[in-house]
């Protein structure tokens, strides 16, 4: 479906929760995080729905799963199966920080997941843990191997890079992507209320003219861009009434939000 500027939308970003087992820094705060209530989360059934019409009625061929941590989310191996009985999607692709797919790998690809994006920063044990306060980076690497296993490829690495970063540290991440044949992404951290967001090295996200995407929330909003805070609810408006508010509020250009965070949009 093409909106008011001849965009061609056909990519649906999903965030299937907003929770996290991590705490990455430049994504969530310490303490203080206002999360969903339980009750406004759309069940498996009917994000699958909101999907099923997405893809009948818009034109979406391509999703994406994220969170916060999508395999916190209970049931995700099965929503990964019910979307992939929907005739007429291309790509089911995931987002997650890496540290519990080496359960999950190999029962992600069997439910028809294509490739997966892991999170990972640098390659050091300590950095790991202080940005994101507390993880360990040995899971990630086995995760890595699992989806390496599994057949979840090509991986893509995401890697934020800070304003000082450090080339050394980089320097190892890219060696090791390198070594294990993983395509390395970075992208320059951002604050969502800004407007400063850059493009994606590697990746085609960042660029407003050629963005192709709708974003889902886990409580069934529709978000028609990363830096707007317009959201159309589906339980509100109905499934396919939401979708069109979304597509017709889609701005030119992206500019910047109060109302929302990394962790409940999943970047
Ligand atoms: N700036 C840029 N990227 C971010 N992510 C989370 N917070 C930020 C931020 N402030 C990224 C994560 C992950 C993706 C879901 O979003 O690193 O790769
Ligand atoms: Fe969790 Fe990803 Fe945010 Fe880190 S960046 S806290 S892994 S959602």
């Amino acid at each position: 479906m093409l909106d008011r500027f001849k965009r061609e939308i056909s990519y649906l970003r999903i965030s299937v929760t907003d929770r996290c087992n991590l705490r990455c820094t430049y994504c969530m705060p310490e303490e203080g995080i206002e999360l969903m209530n339980h009750g406004d989360l759309l069940s498996l059934e009917e994000l699958a729905e909101v999907v099923k019409v997405g893809v009948e009625k818009f034109g979406i061929k391509k999703i994406r799963l994220t969170g916060g941590e999508p395999l916190v989310r209970r049931g995700i191996v099965n929503l990964v199966n019910l979307l992939n009985e929907i005739p007429g999607i291309e790509e089911i692709n995931m987002t997650t920080n890496g540290i519990f797919l080496e359960k999950y790998a190999q029962e992600l690809k069997d439910a028809g997941l294509t490739r997966v994006n892991i999170s990972l920063d640098t390659l050091s044990t300590e950095k790991y843990k202080a940005i994101t306060r507390g993880g360990d980076i040995e899971e990630v690497k086995k995760g890595i191997a699992a989806a390496k296993i599994a057949g979840l490829s090509p991986i893509k690495i995401n890697a934020v890079k800070s304003k000082n970063p450090d080339l050394e540290d980089l320097n190892r991440l890219k060696e090791y992507c390198e070594t294990e044949g993983l395509k390395l992404r970075f992208i320059n951290q951002m604050t969502l209320n800004s407007g400063e967001f850059s493009q994606v090295e590697g990746g085609s996200s960042g660029n407003c003219k050629t963005c192709n995407r709708l974003r889902l929330m886990a409580n069934g909003d529709i978000k028609p861009c990363l830096f707007d805070d317009h959201t159309y609810n589906v339980k509100e408006y109905g499934i396919e009434k939401a979708y069109w508010m979304a597509l017709e509020s889609k701005p030119e250009k992206g500019t910047g939000t109060d109302k929302h965070n990394f962790y409940s949009i999943g970047g």
